[in-house]
Formats: structure tokens, sequence, C-alpha cells
């Protein structure tokens, strides 16, 4: 073998500029230090029983094999009726709903299916960590607007001088991660006006549309006059289910929308999850009560766990929706929510993510890491102890 010979480099281009996450550091750190993990985003307890019940009873009575690709019919049936009770939205469950896997296919499958290379896309920053990799791996050209600290809202001149002749998307994301900004209707509405005039496509991700605390509205981007035509909705079971390991997401939109998310989901997986989607199918029709109690739990945690970083002298974000809270750390003497975030996990054992790696440009984020309170109330108060014992 002739060893001076130059390895030849086998990953293409498009994912070079791809690392190892942030994420993986600090759950890797959590772990090395036995941390209360307030870093990753989902629960550490299960969804409803009946539930889990109904999953269990798909498998046993025989809903093994490759469901429909567009999604088995009790799904998109059940997707519709949701719709219709939350929305107000009449769908065709044959032609305007694309079953998933997760919302996190629907994201990458839609980037795939609209982007043309070289096509700029407005995504507002801090961004949720899928979409920047999904736009530049179809080729397109994120363009960021920044949702400013501390209430995390966009200028609505900064939009509109995003919008230029080459846009061709706008990803939004309501409820927001890791923000927690809901979006209000006249934020959303300006939004619309600048897709009609722009002839833009608008991709929602609602992933946790039923995760919003009281004095705050999910509104519906798709919704809004002359946006239906014009809209992609991506949501998902895994966020308001507390089921995220089941992956079952979905695309709403108007049919040749649909058309064109199929034809690459047909390819990217042809199939979700049989099973998991006849329960989240069940899941979907839980009574108003459920989706009123979840929300009403979650905001019991986000106020306890926001009492619990104040104390510790580091600034909420009260979020307005989702399940994190930004907390600003200029208090302490970190320069970054990385050297901050490196340190809490060591000393104080509690992880948590710092958020420059949300932003196209990481500087922007410096100041600010991201608690997550989707977890036990035992979790929670072992981070609080821990967060009170650092002083
Ligand atoms: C904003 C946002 N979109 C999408 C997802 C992924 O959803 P899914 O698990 O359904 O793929 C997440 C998960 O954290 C999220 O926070």
């Amino acid at each position: 073998m002739d060893d001076t010979r130059q390895q030849r480099e086998h990953r293409a281009t498009r994912i070079r500029s791809i690392g190892t996450s942030v994420f993986a550091e600090m759950s890797a750190l959590a772990r090395q230090y036995n941390a209360v993990n307030l870093g990753q985003g989902f629960p550490d307890f299960d969804g409803p029983l009946e539930i889990r019940q109904a999953a269990a009873d798909a498998i046993m009575a025989g809903r093994n094999q490759y469901a429909i690709s567009h999604g088995e019919t009790p799904l998109r049936e059940a997707i519709a009726a949701h719709a219709l009770r939350f929305h107000g939205q009449k769908l065709d469950p044959n032609t305007e709903i694309t079953a998933t896997s997760g919302a996190t296919e629907a994201l990458f499958c839609s980037a795939l299916a609209f982007i043309e290379p070289g096509d700029e896309v407005i995504v507002f920053q801090p961004a949720y960590d899928s979409y920047v990799p999904s736009i530049r791996m179809a080729g397109g050209v994120p363009v960021a607007v920044t949702l400013h600290a501390p209430e995390f809202r966009f200028d609505p001149g900064e939009l509109r001088a995003a919008f230029t002749q080459r846009t061709r998307v706008i990803y939004i994301n309501t409820p927001h991660n890791p923000s927690g900004t809901v979006f209000t209707r006249e934020e959303l509405e300006l939004i619309a006006s600048l897709c009609r005039e722009h002839d833009v496509l608008a991709i929602t991700d609602e992933v946790y549309e039923h995760i919003v605390f009281t004095g705050n509205t999910h509104h519906r981007l798709a919704t809004l006059p002359d946006m239906w035509e014009r809209t992609l909705t991506i949501s998902s079971g895994g966020k308001s289910f507390s089921l995220t390991g089941w992956k079952v997401g979905w695309g709403i939109g108007p049919a040749p929308l649909m058309n064109a998310l199929r034809s690459t989901h047909q390819f990217a997986v042809f199939a979700g999850t049989t099973p998991v989607q006849h329960a989240i199918a069940q899941a979907l029709h839980l009574p108003d009560t459920y989706y009123a109690e979840l929300a009403a739990d979650y905001q019991a945690r986000r106020d306890f766990l926001c009492d619990a970083l104040a104390a510790a002298g580091l600034a909420p974000r009260v979020p307005e929706g989702s399940y994190f809270i930004l907390a600003n750390i200029e208090s302490t003497p970190f320069a970054t929510g990385l050297e901050f975030s490196r340190h809490l996990v060591r000393e104080a054992g509690v992880a948590s993510i710092p958020l420059d790696s949300f932003y196209l440009d990481p500087s922007h984020g410096e100041k600010y890491v991201r608690f997550c309170f989707c977890k036990r109330w035992e979790t929670l108060e072992a981070g609080a102890a821990r967060l009170k014992s650092m002083g």
C-alpha cells in the first residue's frame, strides 16, 4: 500500500459545513457529570396511557406492513378533523394532507421540493437547527431576519428589506423554538402581505401549536386571507402528545403543494411507521380538555423554572408558548453562553444549550442559553436546587 497517497474526501461538498452539534456535546457532558438535563428538548415522561395502548393494540392487530405512502387513512382523517376543530380549516384528507416521519422529514422534504439552487430563503433567527442545513442542502441561500432580544420579535423594516426578487420561501416557526415567541396576528398579517406581494411560499412549523400560555393565541398563517394557496403548514404529534420518539408528523396544504411534498417524501422514506400513525390518529381526537390541560400543566412548569432562573440571577425571557426558556447570562462572569453552559454542567450539574448555534452569525446568540421545562416535577425541582446552590 502506498500510504503517502492522499485520502479522497468522500463527503459531498453540500454537507462539509455540517459539524457535530452543540446538542451532542451538551448531552455527552450531561451524562459525564450526571447532570439534570434541562438542555434536551423532549419530555422525560410518557404521553397518555391510552394512546400508548392504542399503538400496542395496532401492532397486535396486525398494522405492521408499509403504511399508505402519504399516510394511513384514519390519521389523515384525524388531522383534518383536528384542523377543523382548532383552526376552522376544511381539508380534503386525500389531497391536502401528507403524513411524514415527524415534522423534521416534512421540513427536509419541503426544502428539496420547493427550493431551487440559488433561491433566497428567509429564516427568523434564532432558528430551529434543521432549517438552515435543509435549505443549504437544497442549494438555497438562507437570509436571516433576527428576532431581537429581549422580547425576541422582528423589526418590520428588517423583514421587508429581507424580501428580494430572489426570495422563494420564508420559514415561520410559531410558537417559536427557542425563544418562546408566539407570533401575533398582526405580525403574521405583515408576513402574509409580503408573501403575497413577492409571490413567496410560506412554510410554517407549528409543532408547539398546543403549548401556548395565557394571554397568547396561536394563529395559523394558512387561514389568513389568500394564504392557503401559498402556505405549507407542518406539525406533528411529538410535542402535543409527549411522544417525540414516535416521529409522526404531517404537512397540510393545497393539492399542488402536497403533490410536490409527496414527490420527495416517497423517495426519502416512502411511508411513515404504521402502528404509531393509527395511535396518533386516536390522540388527535382527544377532547378539548386534554389540550387545555397540556397547556396549563406546562404553564405551571414554565412559571416554576422561570422563578428558579430569576432567583439564580439568570434573567429569563418568559415564553408565550413552546417549552423553552431563554436566560440571559450577562450578570455572570462568562463571556459566552457556551462557556456558561460548560461551566453550569460541570460545576452545578445542570445541562442547558447555548444559543449561538441557533444563529447564522453565532455572535448574535452569545448572551443567552436555553433551558427546557418539558420535564417531570422532580427533575425541575432537582434542577432548581442545583441552580440555587450555584449561588
Ligand atoms: C421547532 C421544531 N420543529 C420541528 C421539530 C421536530 O419535530 P419532529 O420530532 O416531529 O420531527 C422540533 C423538535 O424539537 C422543533 O422544536
